[in-house]
């Protein structure tokens, strides 16, 4: 593995680090069993960048977390986030429609100690509101997550899908280690709205659905998605976008192909060729995927290579938008 620095924190975390969600929510059945080798998995490959959330299952992905962090906490830098909030009647956890947006002071105090038990730890590394609550001054919310840094619980702050405008506003609150946001061949958006303002704070871009939710791989079928599968709900995954994004994924497997290379691993390692401020966390449940991809950090792109890449990306831009409205009304505060 190679390491990066995050943010201005010193802290060396893997180039990779490894997205959990999909162990427990949004992606359907899954076997704890196999997960937990996973994460075995990914300590052995020095990927100690672990990345979780307490709405993942409605807490289950934190604690399939604290099983294997029991023996080895001190080989990973563990992220959670806290902001979405379940309904109390909710039954149905895969379900994120379910859910709403909770920032206020109040919430964090109780969120926190929840993440914490359930990851049976003192301290998270890092923690993230996971989204910015539009209803609550955003003072109010880095306020509340800075005096967990002061209390010990909290090592270092992060902020996920939040604009460039609020990132600003909350790191002259408190530093700001971490910034995460989808960013991947297909969502590129944030090259423009984002990057400046991180690199000019000195911030790290974590960037999250790396592969595309799996698109990228060439290896999604969408047609045999569970029900509860969370790709369902996404315009980029259905309908004539679908068949543009199959074409995509075919085109560019085969020119990873003639690297040497599989599309997951050249997916990646277009990512980290973006900027040594960039650690992408990609999420598998599968021990093989988790070591295909832990070989993007040894692949190193020529500048014909990217620009070859951008020409593939380009030759299909009938991609579709990678959230529902809905979804789209929970980003950008
Ligand atoms: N902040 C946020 O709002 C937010 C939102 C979404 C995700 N995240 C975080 O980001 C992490 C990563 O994102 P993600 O899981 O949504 O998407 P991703 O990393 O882009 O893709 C994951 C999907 O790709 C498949 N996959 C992984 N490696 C593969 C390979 N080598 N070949 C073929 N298929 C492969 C996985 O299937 P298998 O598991 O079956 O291998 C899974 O379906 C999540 O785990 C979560 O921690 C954060």
């Amino acid at each position: 593995m190679k390491y990066r620095t995050l943010g201005q924190t010193g802290e060396q975390l893997s180039s990779l680090g490894l997205g959990c969600m999909g162990m427990s929510f949004a992606y359907g059945n899954s076997d704890n069993t196999q997960n937990i080798a996973t994460l075995e998995k990914a300590l052995d490959l020095g990927i100690n960048f672990w990345d979780t959330a307490d709405m993942y299952g409605n807490g289950a992905n934190e604690v399939l977390l604290s099983k294997v962090l029991a023996k080895h906490r001190n080989k990973v830098f563990l992220a959670t986030k806290f902001g979405f909030r379940y309904k109390e009647d909710n039954s149905n956890p895969q379900n994120s429609l379910e859910s709403y947006i909770d920032g206020s002071p109040k919430w964090i105090k109780v969120a926190v100690e929840n993440s914490l038990k359930r990851l049976n730890t003192d301290v998270i590394d890092l923690y993230y509101a996971h989204r910015i609550d539009p209803n609550i001054p955003v003072e109010d919310t880095i306020g509340a997550m800075a005096d967990l840094v002061k209390q010990g619980k909290v090592r270092y702050l992060g902020l996920s899908e939040a604009s460039a405008e609020t990132i600003r506003k909350a790191h002259a609150i408190h530093p700001i280690a971490a910034v995460q946001h989808e960013y991947s061949l297909l969502t590129r958006e944030l090259e423009n709205t984002h990057f400046q303002t991180i690199r000019e704070l000195g911030i790290s871009l974590v960037p999250y659905s790396p592969l595309s939710r799996g698109l990228i791989t060439n290896k999604l079928d969408v047609g045999n998605l569970e029900e509860s599968d969370f790709r369902r709900q996404l315009p980029r995954y259905q309908g004539d976008n679908w068949k543009n994004n199959q074409n995509l994924a075919q085109a560019f497997s085969e020119f990873a192909q003639s690297k040497n290379a599989t599309a997951a691993q050249l997916a990646l390692a277009w990512i980290l060729a973006q900027g040594e401020n960039i650690i992408p966390i990609p999420g598998t449940r599968k021990i093989e995927r988790l070591v295909e991809n832990a070989e993007a950090v040894n692949i190193d792109l020529s500048t014909a290579d990217l620009a070859e890449i951008d020409m593939i990306i380009a030759k299909y831009p009938n991609v579709g938008a990678r959230y529902n409205a809905q979804q789209f009304a929970a980003v950008n505060h």
